[in-house]
């Protein structure tokens, strides 16, 4: 059997293996083995696609394949076979991370191929780019150029390992490909290549490189438009930490300015985390019909220790919700897709409610729940909620109204998550400009927590394991405050 067709019918035959304890009820998830990256993301023939980086195989990173999936509305997704496999001489070490575009009637993917030349060497490495074809959004062939870009077309100032995670953008009848590279300097820079023919490429230019200033090796650029300004995004390894910002050792930022790729150039702002959470990393986003951008990004990092495979549950990883874009006052506002508004039931409400200490209110508990808050501040200065409450454990969302900061914090659970932070990775505090009111609205679904603070000013993802997997929700106030409303809705598919 070729590695395509043995990666499917393994998943077929173990996915009912798979440990259902921690498994997300309405985000996207491997129905066995390990994800990392969103791939792909487009919208083909009245759908959205969204690949992601598989190893069917286990419950960690191995050979990369890409897992395929697709959805009328960005919340219903249909698994569908496996678009990619390393089956191939030039990619036989994994099919990593890239982007999916349409070209006509074709699906069109270009993924980096990874190869070990010397079996005994894992740290020789070659990252070339690679196209993939399909005219109905299953079936996808390889070219028989691949590699279409080889390191021999990386500049002198490049590395020949580090390529890889290109992003494709059409200006005019040409096609650009933005990939990530090391410069030898050991800091990220985005090479551009062009195209007419998606086959034939050339060397453009250097978009933008990070001289050292934005951390190390960057991966997984992503461009877009958003209400008029050019968003860039990357995932820069090592970033060091900046005040409350960058705090995991993999963080993804995004730059607002303007792209020319004629030049080509990225001229743009200072730099900012997407994420305040302890899980996200490597997002790609698509535009909707009606011309909304949505991104999605992988709900984990790297070098962490990942529950559900220490737990031998089958499956590790998981997406984050997609969120639409905008820009206010120079900075990114992230909202949960409107799509998810129809996969809400069982609404409760209550409404202006004083509290003074502790409080849980009927009807509100689970753990795949969307809970909208607003809160007054003028009495009281600090605000707890307790989510997936048990006896014993809680997942800790705090407001504190003198520091001005919002900390998640999973560190009254028991399974214990570490990482190569050089600081504890079960809470993180955040800054929060709020003034006599905070608005809050979050989503619990089982091992993921998701908080958009104050319409999505600021953002946090990430995962939860609760030994006890209670579904309590408590609120806790230090004197008086006053909820003036709080929503909850199941959320199910
Ligand atoms: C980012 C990344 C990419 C690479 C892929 C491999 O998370 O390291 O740079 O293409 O994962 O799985």
């Amino acid at each position: 059997m070729n590695r395509l067709d043995l990666a499917n019918s393994f998943v077929e035959q173990y996915k009912k293996e798979v440990k259902t304890a921690y498994r997300p009820k309405f985000h996207v998830i491997p129905p066995f083995g390990w994800m990392n990256d969103p791939n792909g993301f487009s919208y083909y023939n009245g759908e959205y696609h969204l690949f992601y980086q598989y190893h069917p195989y286990f419950s960690k990173w191995g050979p990369m394949h890409w897992a395929h999936v697709k959805s009328k509305d960005l919340v219903n997704w249909e698994w569908l076979p496996i678009a990619l496999a390393p089956d191939k001489d030039y990619d036989k070490d994994g099919c990593f991370s890239g982007t999916g575009i349409v070209d006509g009637d074709r699906h069109v993917l270009m993924y980096t191929s990874h190869l070990h030349p010397d079996a005994d060497n894992t740290s020789l490495y070659i990252q070339q780019q690679c196209m993939a074809y399909s005219n109905d959004g299953v079936n996808y062939t390889k070219s028989m150029n691949n590699p279409v870009i080889s390191t021999k077309m990386v500049p002198k100032s490049g590395d020949h390992q580090d390529f890889r995670d290109p992003k494709i953008l059409k200006a005019g009848d040409l096609w650009y490909s933005l990939i990530a590279n090391r410069n030898v300097d050991g800091s990220g820079q985005i090479l551009v290549y062009k195209s007419t023919d998606l086959e034939n490429w050339t060397y453009h230019g250097i978009l933008c490189r990070s001289c050292n200033q934005v951390g190390e090796m960057w991966e997984c650029p992503d461009v877009f438009q958003v209400d008029g300004k050019d968003v860039f995004t990357i995932s820069p390894m090592y970033l060091p930490q900046k005040g409350d910002a960058f705090s995991n050792i993999y963080s993804a930022v995004y730059f607002i300015g303007e792209l020319d790729l004629e030049k080509p150039e990225f001229a743009g702002s200072d730099f900012y985390e997407i994420d305040y959470g302890l899980d996200f990393y490597a997002p790609q986003s698509v535009e909707t019909p009606d011309g909304r951008r949505i991104m999605i990004g992988w709900m984990q990092t790297w070098e962490r220790n990942y529950p559900t495979d220490d737990m031998k549950h089958g499956w590790a990883c998981s997406m984050t919700l997609p969120r639409e874009l905008s820009i206010a006052d120079g900075r990114l506002v992230q909202k949960p897709a409107r799509e998810l508004r129809a996969y809400r039931s069982n609404h409760v409400n209550h409404k202006n409610i004083e509290l003074n200490g502790s409080l849980s209110l009927s009807g509100i508990e689970g753990n795949a729940l969307e809970l909208d808050l607003s809160v007054d501040l003028k009495k009281s200065k600090s605000l707890k909620i307790q989510l997936l409450k048990s006896n014993e454990e809680s997942v800790d969302l705090t407001y504190s109204g003198e520091e001005k900061t919002f900390t998640f914090s999973r560190a009254n659970t028991k399974t214990k998550i570490s990482g190569w932070e050089d600081h504890q990775v079960e809470s993180r505090t955040f800054h929060v400009d709020v003034q006599d009111k905070i608005r809050l609205q979050i989503f619990v679904d089982v091992s993921t927590v998701e908080v958009f603070v104050e319409g999505g000013k600021y953002v946090s993802s990430s995962t939860v394991f609760p030994l006890d997997r209670g579904t309590g929700v408590e609120i806790h106030s230090d004197g008086l405050l006053e909820i003036e409303s709080i929503d909850k809705w199941d959320i199910g598919i």
